[in-house]
């Protein structure tokens, strides 16, 4: 059962009505509020549960998990890295503020120019496959290169993930060879392994198993004379959820702390001296609770004995990978144009011609025309993977507590159109 409220709250401090209606005036019907201090918190919290664990991390925040400029602007503020897997990405992390040396450059795809641009730059680079050491040796045998340091994404079957295609594999001689041939490169040093994984119950288990096979790989490739500098074990945790959506899931959600326990466990059994340094990759984790989405309904019919409710948001809005079928939890606020009716078991649906696109299922409360909907965990992946399909991209207004700010203007048809050729 649906109660709604009155009031809006972000980041503790309650915003009122009159306040809403005023940002739907201005920003149109659908909008997304991203609740700055919350990125900060998380990214604090994150860095002190390791620093209890092991040691002090360098965070490389995962860009392609949201990229909205003023969040990487945070991100950098923070002490973060920007993690990118694309020249897109890499332009973006420049733009944003982050000098090249805080550059995490991954993907399975490096384009030989935004591969020679990044390793010139000093850029960290993560090579996934021999076809990158063939860009590498090519490079350094250019004159005016500069000596580079890089590192390998590690491919290796964990529980609970079918095999992935990223990566050089650890399961043959392919990853020994790897990094003799970096090692035998003029100019090259090799300097950490990497491995990313995204299994879909992010278990602590999970962690325990990536972190040690990574030890076990840096053990074996790295020596006394030419010593591992980093483990980078990647992303792919879970964040910070509201109960409603905790509810959903079948297993416990793993905590900072815990997350935090069973790496830190590990990296101080392999390196006492706590000299290896320890990156990771959050993008979810550190960025799903810091934005809500905001839309208004625009209609309610019924159709035989059902209700649907027709808003300006879609699931493409605030669930775009589809990948589960855990939907983010959804508030009302009346704002009292209409006389709200009471309805039961109503679906919530988006303004899209598919058939499935539900925000959400079974609502049984009191809503009208005009109201405003709420659904909270929507900053992973939502305003990157929408695609431009129907309705253009909504607004992203930024809330620090006292004061909003435009982060992003919404976006009109003109945007839409203005890559394609109209007179041919
Ligand atoms: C290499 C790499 N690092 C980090 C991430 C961030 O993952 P998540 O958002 O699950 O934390 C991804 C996501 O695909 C990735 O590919």
């Amino acid at each position: 059962m649906h109660t709604g409220r009155e009031v809006l709250m972000v980041n503790q401090t309650w915003m009122g009505k009159a306040r809403l209606a005023q940002l739907v005036d201005k920003h149109g019907p659908a909008f997304f509020i991203l609740e700055e201090h919350v990125f900060r918190k998380n990214l604090r919290d994150l860095r002190a549960a390791f620093e209890c664990e092991y040691a002090t991390p360098i965070i490389g925040y995962s860009l392609k998990t949201n990229y909205t400029p003023r969040i990487c602007k945070l991100a950098l503020e923070e002490g973060a890295k920007a993690e990118v897997v694309s020249e897109m990405e890499y332009d973006l992390a420049l733009r944003a503020g982050f000098p090249p040396e805080k550059i995490i450059f991954n993907g399975p795809l490096k384009p030989k120019q935004a591969l020679y641009r990044a390793l010139s730059q000093g850029a960290t680079v993560h090579i996934d496959s021999p076809h990158e050491i063939d860009l590498i040796e090519k490079y350094l045998s250019e004159k005016n290169a500069h000596p580079v340091e890089c590192s390998v994404r590690c491919n290796f079957p964990i529980s609970g993930q079918k095999n992935t295609r990223f990566g050089i594999s650890t399961e043959s001689s392919d990853i020994d060879d790897a990094f003799a041939r970096l090692s035998r490169l003029h100019g090259c040093t090799p300097v950490g392994v990497h491995c990313h994984f995204s299994t879909s119950d992010r278990s602590l288990n999970s962690y325990a198993e990536r972190v040690q096979k990574v030890i076990d790989i840096a053990q074996r490739v790295f020596s006394h004379d030419h010593p591992c500098r980093y483990i980078d074990i990647g992303g792919g945790f879970f964040g910070r959820m509201p109960q409603a959506l905790l509810d959903q899931f079948p297993h416990k959600i793993p905590s900072y702390a815990e997350y935090a326990a069973v790496v830190g466990e590990r990296m101080r059994a392999a390196f006492p001296c706590r000299d290896v340094t320890l990156v990771i990759e959050p993008g979810t984790m550190v960025v799903a609770d810091t934005m809500k989405f905001i839309c208004a309904v625009d209609n309610i019919k019924k159709v035989g004995a059902k209700h649907y409710v027709t808003v300006y948001g879609s699931v493409h809005n605030i669930k775009p990978s589809g990948r589960s079928r855990i939907l983010p939890s959804m508030t009302v606020v009346h704002m009292g144009e209409e006389e709200p009716v009471d309805l039961h078991d109503a679906d919530i649906c988006g303004y899209t011609c598919i058939e499935d696109d539900i925000l959400a299922t079974d609502f049984s409360g009191a809503i009208a025309p005009g109201d405003l909907l709420i659904f909270d965990n929507v900053g992973a992946y939502s305003t990157m993977y929408k695609p431009p399909f129907i309705r253009a991209q909504p607004a992203i207004l930024g809330w620090d507590g006292t004061q909003i700010s435009l982060v992003k203007r919404q976006e009109h048809s003109s945007d839409i159109f203005a890559t394609y050729v109209f007179d041919n």
